[in-house]
């Protein structure tokens, strides 16, 4: 056998070999080495000739030192379930390359659930808490959704059940159902205010929201739903400066003076694989700034402690930039845009005239669009009502390409 032997990577279930189809069974039979964890190893019958090689803990930094290793040796790995849902074939592949890889599926854990269930597929937002904080599937809430969460361990059920409690959704419906496909089957239902204890370690929980606060994913959330000291983006010129920054999935946004974090958070919140960066001097508003993400459902909003623009050294390549404060830092307004790629959008908001100045001076120089935000909301004013304006906001908004 030599290096150009695909790799193959197959997913087997709690069924285990019994569950396997014709062509899964032959891949891990023609096997040299067959590269799993204990369990799905212990999972092969006899008949299995290939050397059985348990994968160590944590597999991830060993894993491309073991693929060195086997390749060449006819190597099949064990997935659980789909290896590309949440899998070690999404790993192998990044470590191969596609051509050198060939996967065999098995149903995943959210489609043996959703047939369990009766849901559809495709109605089911999906979480995994092995991939991200279980603080993400508080963006997907909302009244009468389903959302199912594969689970690191059996306490993640009773962590999720409190979270959805603490956020208004204690009525949900959860269903924890564990050892999916296998003889020991089983699931659990309670309302998530009632749940009690934990389960086994191989489990996928279903959520069924009940009515609660309605977060839209659309910019522009109330102000009350961020904690803050007054420095925050107030909703309405939020929603435009959001609309302004357009992101798109994948992207990456640079959140410059971030405060509350408002803006990095709901850009973060547009799509889940939207990513932002806050950068925030103030110490204090940066653990704000954390915690709001977080409770938002965006926990993966990378909080940077440190002020813009020595803090943006090093930082990753972004697609948009907002600059909310310190403007006037000088080299800040230049730095920001030389740092984004052909096509990449600036966004920058000033209220003090010397930051009004700055964007204009750049505007007369570089171009760009420029327009004045003016928000006013009633107030009483004796016994009558009047209009009372908030400081009006210049926004500058530059496209690279534009240059
Ligand atoms: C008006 S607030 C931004 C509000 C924010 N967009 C929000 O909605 O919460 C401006 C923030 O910029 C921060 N700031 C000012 N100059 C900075 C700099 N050079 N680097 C990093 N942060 C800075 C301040 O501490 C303040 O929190």
């Amino acid at each position: 056998m030599h290096d150009s032997q695909p790799v193959t990577v197959v997913g087997i279930g709690a069924d285990g070999w019994s569950g396997l189809a014709p062509a899964s069974a032959e891949a891990i039979r023609a096997a040299g080495v067959v590269l799993g964890g204990e369990r799905q190893l212990g999972l092969l019958p006899a008949e299995v000739r290939a050397r059985r090689v348990a994968w160590p803990s944590p597999l991830l930094p060993a894993l491309p030192g073991l693929l060195r290793e086997h390749a060449g040796s006819g190597l099949c790995v064990l997935a659980s379930g789909d290896p590309m849902w949440y899998g070690i074939g999404v790993r192998v592949i990044e470590a191969l390359g596609t051509e050198r890889v060939r996967v065999y599926p098995h149903p995943s854990a959210a489609s043996l659930a959703c047939a369990r269930l009766g849901w559809a597929v495709q109605d089911v937002d999906c979480y995994s808490t092995l991939a991200r904080s279980e603080f993400a599937l508080l963006a997907g809430l909302a009244p009468g959704r389903r959302l199912l969460v594969l689970c690191a361990d059996g306490r993640a059920p009773a962590r999720i059940a409190a979270l959805l409690d603490s956020h208004g959704y204690g009525e949900s419906t959860l269903t924890a159902l564990e050892n999916l496909g296998a003889p020991t089957e089983s699931s659990t239902r309670a309302r998530a205010r009632d749940w009690s204890g934990n389960t086994g370690s191989l489990v996928t929980l279903a959520i069924e929201c009940s009515a609660g606060p309605a977060h839209s994913r659309a910019p522009g959330l109330p102000d009350s739903v961020y904690d803050s000291d007054g420095q925050l983006t107030k909703r309405h010129v939020r929603a435009i400066t959001v609309s302004s920054l357009a992101p798109l999935p994948g992207e990456l946004l640079w959140d410059v003076g971030a405060g509350a974090g408002s803006i990095a958070i709901e850009w973060a919140r547009t799509h889940p694989s939207c990513r932002a960066i806050a950068i925030e001097r103030d110490p204090e508003r940066a653990d704000r700034a954390e915690r709001n993400a977080a409770s938002l459902g965006v926990p993966g909003v990378d909080v940077v402690r440190g002020a813009a623009p020595e803090a943006l050294a090093g930082l990753s390549t972004p697609d948009a930039v907002f600059i909310g404060g310190g403007l006037t830092a000088p080299g800040l307004l230049e730095g920001c845009f030389a740092a984004l790629g052909a096509g990449g959008r600036l966004v920058a908001n000033a209220v003090t005239m010397e930051s009004e100045q700055l964007l204009l001076g750049w505007h007369a120089k570089h171009g760009g669009d420029l327009t004045k935000i003016e928000i006013a909301r009633p107030a009483a004013v004796g016994g009558f009502s009047a209009w009372r304006p908030a400081l009006p906001v210049t926004q500058l908004v530059v496209r690279k390409e534009e240059q």
